[in-house]
């Protein structure tokens, strides 16, 4: 087939993804744990990081300097915004000292708030898809937080007395707000430190965070009580939030034994709705020691993960696969990628596993699993439709936005991926007509793959990948 006629194609695969948003509504109800925190976004100029420095006579010398991906001075910060800034990449560090947090609140500031963390995100998204009742849990709820929550009946909290209201409203006017800088830069931006000039390649950002609930996976408990009785049925449960642990925390207890702690609470919340989903999203683990206890221990009880190529890499790290890691990092292409997930679905005998890559997204699956192949990929047609309109709008607010995309084409750039995927699973598992259908079945195993819509300029990339997860599982219907 020319590429027009993959084009269309899969504008014809698409057409079902009204149909399949309109069927979320049909799901009674879902838990999505445990990160929801406040993004201050920023949008800074080289010269602006410039002034900043001279300023407050910070010493260059550090900020250009490479070390720990760590932020304990106030030059730490600065640090790693050159480092993603002088690459194009994204990347978000910790902040350890409460008051660098204060310094950067002060001299840094804010444009805008919104909704962060990979729980509040897929929260909101969730709720504006018409699920019928989303439960979110907030290790901090103040008004502050509460607001970036979207006004909708079917999202709700607990509040300070322990029973549930809607996130909206809520404020736990006790508690802290959790901030993370979303620090953007643009392409082609320069800055001079030391004598020594830098230019932006890409566009992104760098995510310095202070969040000292999240950073030890606080847990409401009204939420945990709440969640484990009778009455809450959830259908599916969205985990995140487990990457800002580290083996050490400051309390002295360990990382590792804050997740046991969170599966014998998820285990109380599924006894109620004993056929429930439980999806766990990777995100970006920093610490090797909590990322291998992840997959070693919290990954036997859950149904499905979800990754993008650099976790992906990530997990192959700690599983004894450090070549084929490295051969992904020089190649990032659907063809290593999904070698990869081979290893990981050999590795964790995890029954789900979905990768979303710029242009694509591949599912990996045990056969029979209880979302088929193709409720798989009108679910992922679903992700890719609404991940476009959140990039091509900005904001996925109100319900009218959600197929903002919907008779846009799929890109080139995906379809190229799926052809290189293409060949890759015939080498392996045998024909396939993935090219033009995207499904390919054998006795053992489904591969679901979907190219995507890309969007020239996007608004927004932030929280892309927890909608994508989300809406790919829960739009499977
Ligand atoms: C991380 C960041 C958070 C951001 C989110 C988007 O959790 O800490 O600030 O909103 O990623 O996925």
């Amino acid at each position: 087939m020319s590429l027009s006629e993959l084009k269309a194609a899969w504008l014809e695969n698409y057409k079902t993804a009204p149909a399949q948003l309109e069927k979320m509504s049909e799901i009674n109800g879902l838990i999505s744990a445990f990160n929801a925190n406040v993004d201050a976004v920023i949008k800074v100029s080289g010269k602006s990081i410039e002034t900043l420095i001279a300023d407050n006579n910070l010493d260059a010398n550090i900020i250009v300097s490479e070390g720990e991906k760590a932020i304990r001075k106030n030059e730490d910060a600065l640090r790693g915004f050159l480092h993603c800034f002088k690459s194009g990449i994204a990347e978000e560090w910790l902040i350890e000292e409460v008051e660098v947090f204060e310094w950067l609140n002060k001299n840094v500031g804010y444009d805008k708030m919104q909704m962060g963390g990979q729980g509040g995100i897929v929260a909101n998204v969730m709720a504006v898809c018409g699920v019928k009742q989303v439960y979110v849990h907030c290790a901090s709820a103040p008004k502050e937080q509460g607001q970036l929550f979207l006004d909708l009946p079917n999202l709700v909290t607990t509040n300070q007395k322990g029973d549930l209201q809607q996130a909206y409203t809520v404020d736990r006017s006790a508690e802290n707000a959790l901030i993370h800088w979303i620090i953007e830069f643009d392409k082609g931006d320069t800055i001079t430190i030391n004598g020594e000039s830098y230019i932006c390649p890409k566009a992104n950002r760098f995510i310095a965070t202070y969040d000292p609930l999240n950073f030890k996976l606080h847990v409401d408990q009204n939420f945990d009580s709440r969640m484990s009785k009778e009455d809450i049925n959830p259908e599916y449960i969205i985990l995140s939030g487990y990457q800002m642990l580290q083996e050490n925390l400051v309390d002295g207890t360990k990382g590792t034994e804050r997740i046991d702690l969170s599966k014998k609470m998820i285990a109380e919340w599924r006894k109620s709705c004993p056929n429930n989903l439980l999806h766990l999203e990777v995100a970006s683990t920093q610490d090797k020691v909590i990322r291998k206890h992840l997959i070693d221990s919290l990954v036997e009880s859950v149904d499905s993960l979800g990754f993008n190529e650099r976790e992906l890499i990530d997990i192959l790290e700690v599983i004894g696969e450090e070549e084929l890691a490295a051969r992904c990092e020089e190649h990032t292409n659907s063809s290593n990628l999904f070698e990869g997930m081979l290893k990981i679905y050999e590795y964790t005998k995890c029954p789900r596993m979905q990768l979303h890559m710029f242009g694509l997204y591949v599912t990996l699956q045990q056969k029979g699993f209880k979302v088929s192949a193709l409720q798989n990929r009108n679910g992922m047609q679903l992700a890719a439709t609404v991940a476009a309109a959140k990039a091509g709008t900005g904001a996925i607010d109100t319900k009218d936005v959600l197929l903002w995309a919907k008779n846009h084409e799929v890109s080139a750039v995906g379809l190229n991926e799926l052809k290189a995927l293409s060949q890759t699973v015939k080498n392996h598992l045998g024909d396939n007509d993935l090219l033009s259908t995207g499904i390919f079945e054998n006795k053992d195993l489904e591969v679901i793959a979907v190219p995507t819509i890309l969007i020239e300029k996007p608004v927004t990339l932030v929280g892309m990948g927890d909608t994508i997860s989300s809406v790919s599982l829960v739009g499977a219907l």
